[in-house]
This record gives structure tokens, C-alpha cells and sequence, in this order.
């Protein structure tokens, strides 16, 4: 039998990283995979997830008992108010529950599934372009109606916001819709809160079901409010959604999969029967999650101190993310590489959807063993006052090739 297994496509993101990890070149740069970089290209753990971690280790009342299946209800509670608001309408009528998963992956598999098995939903739409990962979640979990909606504008460098409204207008009734909260990944480029009106309006008209993925809250922006606007819009609206929420970028915990999967519903009553649904989902899967790195996330959103601290964390990545950016389209400006690159500065979050095509790409791999992913995402935390000048002048090359 195994002598019939034939080899499956590599996932892009690791294989580049494995590209660049085996790459001996000294000069060498990683724009690919989405994680945070200090100036000196070095991961940060967060000095507020340092001490929580040191307090942890040092409470002999912690030990390593299973969680319930759904979770740590602390962290998973806290989790839920962070997305939906302090004063949401939804938290006071009590018609939102939270459930720990394996990160914003997790949280999306648990949706998936929750959708296809209890709900019996079949259809999905996601963005073209969207993250890698998306279609194979979904479809792993048994949906066989796989669409796309027109998103990425590639002449203007922005959103199609009359596309996607007309894929949506035209999508079948009871789909799933994908968005993404903010900072989409790959473009970064966000609807305007005049165009998420549309958005639901279009959704509510045609009685489509909305799940957020929210991978960058806080991270984006620096402000947990305004980079949760459009769930809270949606949520204050009166729509049924779901949050899937990762705390691998925000928190830097990338390793530890820490997410939570928020759901929310027009009648709270129905809330026990769902978790109930929900924990045989995911005893018959992981059976439960880990605690460690939910422990650490409930801790500092519990704690006003330790919530201060990690502002100030979230700050400090927001804000180096967009010193790089304006470093970037600075130089390439100065260097007068053909081409506008102000979208360079006008995409949010991690990622900016270059526009560089795939041979460029590629060029600048081989020859500046910079590396980035072949739709021309570049991961701008990768980016660094040391070797932003060379990037630039790799990029330069390669569109003047
Ligand atoms: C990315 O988009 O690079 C990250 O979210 C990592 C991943 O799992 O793809």
C-alpha cells in the first residue's frame, strides 16, 4: 500500500522558508513566511509574554491537568470580549460564546466543520487572492462548493469592491462568505467602513453567512478597536458570524497555537445546544486543547497592567512595520523604478502584495537570495534598516530585467 503513495505538492510558505533557512549566502533575506522581526531580523518573544512566562513557571499551583474540551474559559472569555468590545450589545444579551482552538487554523476547522456537520452548510466563497490556506481547511472539512469573489484589483493596486459585490450578489443562498477583519492577507489592502456597509448589506440581503478571520488585531494598526471595526459593525448589525481569531502574530506565540473560535447568534439559548455540538467535534478530533500559551493570553487580557504592557508591544511592531514601509517606497522612489509603489504605504498589516510577477520573483531569489512568495507577497517585517537598502535595490533590479 505505501508503495502507491505519490508525492503531494509542497506547502509554498515552509518550502521557502526551508529555501532560505538552507541558503549559506550572508546577505540573505526572508520576506516570506508572516512572522515579526526585530530591526536585527531576530523573532521577538514579547517582554510581557517573557514575565507572564516567568510567573507561570515559578506558580507551583499550575500544573499540567487536561483542559475541558473547549478550553480555558478564561482565555477563551477574554478572547471573545477583545474581538466583539468591551461594551458590545452581543456580550450584555449574552449572545456570544468562545472556544478555544489550535490557533486561527484551528479556530477555522472548527468553524468549517461546525458549518458542514451541524449547520449543513456545503457552499464556500473566498477572496481571490486569499491565504494559502483558506480552500483546503474547508474543503478537508467536507465542503464541495468552492467559490471565489473577485477581491484584488491588479491594475489599480486595491480593492474590487464592485467585483466582490457582484460575486456576492450573485453567490448562492445559504454560503458561507470568508472575510478577513483586517490587514487581508496577501494584499493588505482593507474595504473602506463605507464599503463593508455594502458588504453586509449584500450578505444580509442574500442571506450569506459571514466568518471573520482575524489574524491581526492590534497588530495591524496598533489600535485593537479600530482593526476589530468591521466584526463589531457586523456583529452590532445583527448578523449570526463567526471570529476565528488567531494570537500567533499579536502575541508572537506562533508555536503554541493559541486561537479561539467566537461565534455569534441571534437567540442566546441556543448557545449550550451548539457547545454541545461543537465538544463532539472536537473530541472526535483533538480532543482538547493546550493550555500553555492560553494561559499566557488569558493572563495579560485579564490583567490591566500586563494589557498595558502588551499595547505597548503592539505598538512597537505596528509601528516598525510602518517605518518599513515608508522605507521601502522611499527608496524605490529614489531609485525611480519604473512602476507607482505608494501601495507600498497605503496596504496595512504584514504583507504587501508587491505587484512583483512571479519570474521577478524568482530573479531576485537567484541572484539576491532574497525571499518572498511567487503571487509577489512581501512579508514587510522581514524588512530591516540594515537590509532595506539592498532590497530595494534587488527589486529595482528585477523590474528594470
Ligand atoms: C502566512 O501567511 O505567512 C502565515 O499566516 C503563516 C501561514 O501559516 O501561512
Amino acid at each position: 500500500r505505501f508503495s502507491e503513495v505519490s508525492q503531494a505538492a509542497a506547502i509554498e510558505v515552509f518550502a521557502v522558508v526551508k529555501a532560505f533557512n538552507d541558503d549559506a549566502h550572508e546577505k540573505k533575506v526572508n520576506l516570506s513566511i508572516g512572522a515579526y522581526r526585530t530591526d536585527d531580523s531576530k523573532p521577538w518573544v514579547l517582554p510581557v509574554v517573557r514575565e507572564t512566562e516567568t510567573a507561570m513557571a515559578a506558580d507551583t499551583s499550575l500544573n499540567h491537568e487536561y483542559l475541558p474540551i473547549l478550553g480555558l474559559e478564561s482565555f477563551s472569555t477574554a478572547a471573545t470580549k477583545m474581538v466583539l468590545g468591551e461594551n458590545s450589545a452581543v456580550l450584555k444579551e449574552g449572545r456570544a460564546t468562545g472556544i478555544q482552538t489550535l490557533s486561527g487554523t484551528g479556530a477555522l476547522r472548527v468553524a468549517a466543520d461546525t458549518l458542514k456537520h451541524v449547520l449543513k452548510y456545503n457552499s464556500f466563497y473566498f477572496s481571490n487572492p486569499t491565504w494559502g490556506n483558506h480552500k483546503m481547511i474547508f474543503e478537508h472539512a467536507g465542503f464541495t462548493e468552492t467559490h471565489q469573489y473577485r477581491y484584488w484589483d491588479a491594475a489599480n493596486r486595491g480593492l474590487d469592491i464592485n467585483g466582490m459585490l457582484e460575486d456576492l450578489n450573485a453567490a448562492s443562498a445559504n454560503s458561507v462568505i470568508i472575510l478577513h477583519a483586517c490587514a487581508h492577507n496577501p494584499t493588505g489592502v482593507d474595504p473602506t467602513q463605507e464599503q463593508w456597509k455594502q458588504i453586509a448589506d449584500v450578505i444580509e440581503a442574500k442571506s450569506l453567512f459571514p466568518i471573520f478571520d482575524t489574524a491581526y488585531q492590534g497588530f495591524a494598526s496598533g489600535d485593537l478597536d479600530k482593526d476589530a471595526w468591521a466584526v463589531r459593525y457586523f456583529a452590532d448589525r445583527g448578523f449570526e458570524l463567526m471570529v476565528t481569531q488567531s494570537f500567533a502574530k499579536n502575541f508572537g506565540l506562533y508555536n503554541e497555537r493559541v486561537g479561539n473560535l467566537a461565534v455569534v447568534v441571534k437567540d442566546a439559548s441556543v448557545i449550550p445546544a451548539l457547545r454541545s455540538q461543537v465538544t463532539l467535534l472536537v473530541r472526535g478530533s483533538y480532543s482538547n486543547p493546550p493550555n500553555h500559551g492560553a494561559r499566557v493570553v488569558s493572563t495579560v487580557l485579564n490583567n490591566p497592567k500586563l494589557f498595558e504592557e502588551w499595547r505597548t508591544c503592539i505598538r512597537t511592531m505596528s509601528s516598525r512595520i510602518q517605518e518599513m514601509r515608508a522605507g521601502l517606497r522611499e527608496r524605490l522612489e529614489k531609485l525611480g523604478t519604473p512602476g507607482l509603489w505608494d501601495h507600498i504605504t497605503s496596504q496595512i498589516g504584514m504583507f504587501s502584495y508587491s505587484g512583483l510577477s512571479a519570474g521577478q520573483v524568482k530573479f531576485i531569489a537567484e541572484k539576491y537570495h532574497i525571499y518572498m512568495l511567487s503571487s509577489g507577497r512581501i512579508n514587510i517585517c522581514g524588512l530591516t534598516t540594515k537590509n532595506i537598502d539592498y532590497v530595494a535595490e534587488a527589486i529595482n533590479d528585477a523590474v528594470l530585467n
